[in-house]
């Protein structure tokens, strides 16, 4: 076709998602010229071995593992799919510096450093589109900056991290331990290089730090979260609470509050049966937006893996090659690097209800333990007996997390506990 366009294409970074990107344009390259008159090709490939044996759909000439080859190379877009925040930030800087537009999935990087990048993007009068940094193949970046815009947004909570989900599902379905779940993902190329950042949490507050940037105004490093990952999270709690009508999900949530604070949290979270959330399963995110001229919305889909992440990041090579994500990145005030930063209220001020659970030891029934736990000076909306699982569990009603952290002391010093006993927060009602 005479009316397609070139696009010389600089991927750093030819892993997972780098070889679904590459996959896409190039198999489906006349399929995509047909749809958007662009045809995208690979010209220079930064990989940390070049000399790897690899199955790449181009030339394995164009690989290579010095960074300077990938900023000398003439390219209409540099997209960044190498991860990590050193070598990642000055290849993203150096290609905006020299006015080059950056498509990039490296959520970490936009955490941490995310209004260094945007104001050097503008300095170079050129633009960032980052739709894979947050849920993979899910459209949330699209939906935020396009079909919300009209809206104030209220929240925004979801299930951001794959790993996570896939891990509990396969713990409470599938019969695998932690362990052997962790590397089943790490295998199928859903985890972080360094997976502490999945399972610790933070990974889902890179991802709530920059929605919650776009969502709210909110400029927030993603170290600063309150965060809890599901390391501690068992598998008999995993069974009680389905049991009591609830599914174990570690959602990140975002709220704006009526004095326009907003809060960030990151947690192992109980979620009934009754909400959507709690049906996905495996490595499906979910997110749930609240506007307050749309009301709810909701997003589904693959939140991680090399196609459905390769789906998004080829979706903005498309909007950035077209012109249009330069004119969102020149138009919108919600970048934070041209927002009146929001408010942050700090975590114990946040309120939940909580289940918690004590074993059943030998020296102690059920009967007593209930009645101990039911004479605490917490307010308990229910305390059930787990026979089964050999434990008491209580659900309180909702109460300030400072308190709660308190009354733990108590709970341990009443059934005579040798630790702390477990708790889950349960997903607030005003979000639901
Ligand atoms: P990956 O499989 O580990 O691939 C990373 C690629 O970057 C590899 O090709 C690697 O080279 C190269 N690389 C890493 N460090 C480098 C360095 N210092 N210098 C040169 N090349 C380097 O990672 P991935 O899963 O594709 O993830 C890439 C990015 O996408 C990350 O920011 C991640 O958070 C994000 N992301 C991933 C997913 C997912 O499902 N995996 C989903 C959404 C977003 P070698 O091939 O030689 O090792
Ligand atoms: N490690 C991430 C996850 C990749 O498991 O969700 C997608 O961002």
């Amino acid at each position: 076709m005479s009316d397609v366009k070139t696009v010389k294409v600089a991927l750093a970074g030819c892993g997972t998602v780098g070889s679904g990107v590459a996959e896409i344009v190039i198999n489906r390259g006349a399929a995509l010229a047909d749809r958007t008159g662009l045809r995208f090709e690979i010209v220079k490939a930064l990989v940390s071995d070049a000399s790897k044996k690899r199955d790449l759909p181009f030339d394995s000439s164009r690989l290579t593992d010095d960074p300077a080859d990938l900023n000398g190379v003439d390219a209409d877009m540099v997209v960044e799919v190498m991860g990590g925040t050193d070598r990642a930030r000055e290849v993203v800087l150096n290609a905006l510096k020299r006015g080059i537009p950056v498509v990039t999935a490296n959520k970490a990087l936009l955490s941490h450093c995310g209004v260094e990048i945007y104001e050097t993007a503008r300095k170079g009068n050129t633009c960032i589109a980052f739709e894979a940094s947050c849920a993979g193949g899910l459209p949330i970046i699209g939906a935020l900056l396009r079909g919300l815009q009209a809206n104030r947004n209220t929240s925004i909570m979801g299930i951001f991290n794959s790993t996570c989900n896939f891990i509990l599902t396969e713990m409470l379905s599938g019969g695998a331990t932690y362990d052997d779940a962790l590397r089943s993902a790490q295998q199928a190329g859903y985890a972080e290089a360094d997976p502490t950042l999945d399972v610790g949490g933070g990974d889902t507050a890179h991802k709530l730090t920059i929605l919650a940037s776009l969502a709210f105004g909110l400029n927030l490093d993603g170290d600063q979260v309150a965060m809890e990952g599901i390391q501690g999270i068992a598998l008999t709690d995993l069974q009680i609470v389905e049991e009591l009508g609830y599914s174990c999900k570690l959602l990140g949530m975002g709220r704006r509050r009526v004095d326009d604070r907003v809060s960030l949290s990151v947690h192992p979270t109980l979620v009934p049966h009754s909400q959507t959330l709690a049906g996905m399963s495996a490595t499906s995110s979910g997110v749930v937006v609240q506007g307050d001229v749309v009301g709810e919305t909701f997003y589904s889909g693959a939140g991680a893996g090399s196609l459905p992440t390769a789906s998004a990041v080829v979706a903005d090579m498309i909007e950035v090659a077209s012109g249009s994500a330069q004119k969102t990145f020149d138009q919108l005030r919600i970048y934070n690097d041209r927002t009146k930063p929001a408010a942050y209220l700090p975590s114990g001020d946040r309120t939940y209800s909580y289940y918690v659970r004590v074993p059943v030891s030998q020296k102690s029934d059920s009967a007593t333990c209930s009645d101990q736990l039911r004479s605490t000076s917490l307010n308990w909306q229910q305390v059930e007996s787990m026979s089964a699982h050999d434990s008491v569990v209580g659900i309180t009603e909702v109460m300030g997390e400072s308190a709660f952290q308190k009354s733990l002391d108590e709970v341990r010093e009443a059934l005579s506990l040798s630790e702390p006993p477990k708790f889950i927060r349960v997903l607030p009602q005003e979000t639901n």
